[in-house]
């Protein structure tokens, strides 16, 4: 039996509708336009991307984008002062500073600088506290993402037995620590982990964020296993072209599982919209205001 595909891209669009219908509201019933500011440094091409989907998006849904292109010889000291402005500017509701930062920044510190209130990557250390306690906090919308779509598979993933292969800061940790929250048992697997296949066997919900090309095959997953892949690599193609993959072989994969997303189309696509969602959400609690329903946990 071939496993059922997770479409990523479809449940992203129904988030930016709600988003969009949460965004009209503010603007028509309270005058207040979600405003998000994006700082890129430096001219990594893959961060170019993204920041630039990010602008599009974010206008698309009615929100402000501010993008801030500043060259690879910013001080840190600079970049500190942008985001004190940033910080202090009541049109801006989110920030979020583009990773990675160039080598001689300190991103532990650039990260903290940001007020926790418009943190919508979820990373400053308030808001890692605060998620790790289970108290409301801005959660890092990659395993955002991932948690939606786990819930609108399964409906409750109480009890189930999550494995999360990867123990990253922006993606591994918090994503144990939702799955935590939503009553799974977790276990965090990593490149150093014994028997990492024989984990792997164990998982009724497998999350596989590790950066590493089809790293994980058909036989490690438990058959009729949840598999949400976080991967997504550029390798080359026979005709010289490259194209993009997930951490998990597809192919062996989809026979086995029950359900799995697809790279790409699955996780992707959710990224972005949970930080449109994070800002909507951002800007509610700034301004007192209730907060939109199905747009965080
Ligand atoms: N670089 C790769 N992923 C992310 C992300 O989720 N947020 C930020 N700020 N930078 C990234």
């Amino acid at each position: 039996m071939t496993a059922q595909i997770i479409d990523g891209k479809a449940i992203a669009a129904s988030v930016r509708e709600k988003v969009a219908g949460h965004v009209a509201r503010l603007v028509n019933e309270h005058g207040v336009t979600p405003g998000l500011a994006v700082v890129l440094v430096g001219e990594n091409p893959a961060s170019q991307v993204y920041v630039r989907n990010k602008g599009k998006q974010t206008k698309e849904a009615g929100m402000l984008s501010v993008e801030h292109r500043l060259p690879d010889t910013t001080s840190e000291g600079d970049l500190l002062a942008l985001i004190d402005e940033l910080n202090n500017d009541p049109t801006i509701h989110g920030i979020l500073v583009q990773l990675p930062l160039p080598e001689h920044m300190n991103s532990d510190l650039v990260i903290n600088a940001i007020d926790p209130s418009k943190d919508v990557d979820g990373f400053h250390i308030s808001n890692v506290g605060l998620l790790g306690t289970g108290q409301k906090s801005m959660v890092p919308c990659t395993p955002l993402g991932c948690l939606m779509m786990l819930r609108d598979h399964h409906g409750s993933l109480s009890g189930l037995n999550a494995v999360v292969v990867g123990r990253s800061n922006i993606v591994g940790k918090p994503m144990a620590q939702l799955l935590l929250g939503d009553s799974c048992t977790v276990t965090i697997a990593h490149s150093r982990t014994m028997d990492l296949a024989g984990v792997c066997r164990g998982a009724d919900i497998l999350v596989a964020a590790v950066g590493r090309p089809q790293m994980i095959p058909g036989d490690w997953i438990k058959p009729g296993a949840t598999v949400i892949d976080v991967g997504i690599n550029r390798i080359p193609k026979e005709d010289g072209k490259t194209r993009l993959v997930g951490d998990v072989d597809f192919d062996s994969a989809v026979e086995v599982a029950g359900a799995i997303t697809p790279v790409p189309g699955g996780v992707g696509p959710m990224t972005i919209a949970c930080l449109l969602a994070n800002t909507v959400t951002a800007c509610c609690r700034a301004k007192g205001l209730p907060e939109p329903e199905g747009l965080t946990v």
